[in-house]
């Protein structure tokens, strides 16, 4: 039999190089802009909690989706993935051309390359925030400024903040849509007058969390010439794992993108079980009808509990626990519930962002919610 990896022994390797004598100072440097990031560690999660912490599909993909990795052949695995016939399928389902589709490895990827594409020095992107944590990161890595638009406190769409922060500087706009943390959402009609008033920069509107809310500007790809959309398999889809995004733009803003997207970023498996998610519009309508009638129910045990929340459009709430959220959080894992602290970010002091699952699933976490509101109150600790 073949030892396909036996001949290059590590240890061996080693014995042939020598250590170069160098001062243990000089060392590669990256660039300045990379050195000032911050490092970003998602947390860890617990495989036999409830995972209410990154709002995925709680449940599962479509068993159309399971049926197609079944047939993934060894020579799926052996060839370099083929992502264009796939955006073709994608594009056709959205009503697009296939040159204004580009797959991404999730919506990450997606941002992640507009932004290397378009932001440089002396750019600045328009943030509304509190929002998505990764448009910040990859802005960080490129040489633009950030320019953060505070939500007022009810952490609305920050709209006439927005409109007063456009310069002649900003290049890209990312807005969320439904946004996270807060749920909150743009209308139609503000994010085409954000578009017009900003003619020089890229509003990308990412609606990663569009099968719960229903309301699109996907629509208005090649008609508005600076609006970019990104979709992503993540979310409602149950394919968070695969890591499965789209963007969609005007064929002239898509060309600059796909100039620094890799070609192979999206892999075989994903691209094998992209057209049997698509194909099974019915699960995905099942998923989503699931998931706001338990939203209905967990608000209404929100409000019992006398716990504040905001209004949402997506597969989460964001909570207020005050002081204690924190603990809040601890206790609610030892509850098996895993729900994430968003107390951080701008404007969400003592906040908690919860997902929405099924109307089982949210029963659980009622459970765990009320005696762990219980425990903090009677310690004196909740508000
Ligand atoms: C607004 C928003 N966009 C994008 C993403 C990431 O999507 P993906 O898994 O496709 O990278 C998230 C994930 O939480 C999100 O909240």
């Amino acid at each position: 039999m073949p030892r396909p990896f036996a001949s290059a022994s590590a240890t061996a390797a080693r014995k042939d190089y020598t250590v170069p004598e160098t001062p243990t100072a000089i060392r590669p440097a990256p660039r300045a802009r990379v050195k000032a990031m911050k490092e970003y560690h998602p947390p860890l999660g617990c495989r036999d909690a409830l995972r209410l912490d990154f709002n995925e599909n709680t449940l599962a993909c479509s068993p159309k989706v399971r049926e197609a990795l079944s047939r993934i052949s060894t020579g799926d695995l052996t060839r370099y993935p083929e992502r264009e016939p796939v955006e073709a399928t994608v594009a056709a389902h959205l009503g697009l051309a296939e040159a204004q589709v580009a797959l991404t490895n999730g919506v990450d990827e997606a941002i992640h390359v507009l932004f290397e594409a378009f932001l440089e020095d002396g750019d600045e992107l328009l943030l509304p925030v509190p929002t998505y944590t990764m448009y910040e990161v990859y802005a960080s890595a490129t040489d633009a400024r950030t320019v953060a638009v505070q939500a007022a406190p009810d952490l609305q769409f920050p709209f006439e903040r927005l409109l007063a922060a456009i310069t002649h500087r900003t290049k890209i706009i990312a807005i969320a849509n439904p946004n996270s943390p807060s749920g909150s959402v743009a209308a139609r009609a503000q994010i085409l007058e954000v578009a017009a008033r900003a003619p020089n920069a890229v509003v990308l509107i990412d609606e990663a969390y569009f099968h719960f809310h229903g309301e699109t500007v996907l629509d208005l790809i090649g008609i508005v010439p600076n609006l970019v959309v990104a979709r992503t398999f993540s979310k409602a889809y149950g394919l968070a794992g695969l890591r499965l995004g789209m963007l969609a733009g005007p064929v002239d803003l898509m060309r600059w993108v796909r100039r620094v997207l890799s070609p192979y970023s999206v892999n075989s498996l994903a691209l094998t079980c992209l057209p049997a998610a698509l194909d099974d519009q019915a699960y995905l309508d099942w998923y989503a009808g699931e998931v706001l009638a338990a939203r209905s129910e967990f608000e209404a045990a929100l409000d019992a509990a006398r716990v504040r929340r905001w209004p949402t459009h997506a597969n989460f709430v964001l909570v207020d626990i005050g002081p204690r959220h924190a603990e809040f959080a601890r206790r609610m894992r030892e509850a098996g519930v895993l729900v994430r602290d968003r107390s951080s970010d701008p404007g969400c002091d003592g906040c908690v962002r919860i997902t929405i699952g099924t109307r089982q699933q949210m029963r659980q976490a009622i459970t765990a919610l009320n005696e762990t509101l219980a425990a903090l109150r009677a310690a004196g600790e909740a508000q």
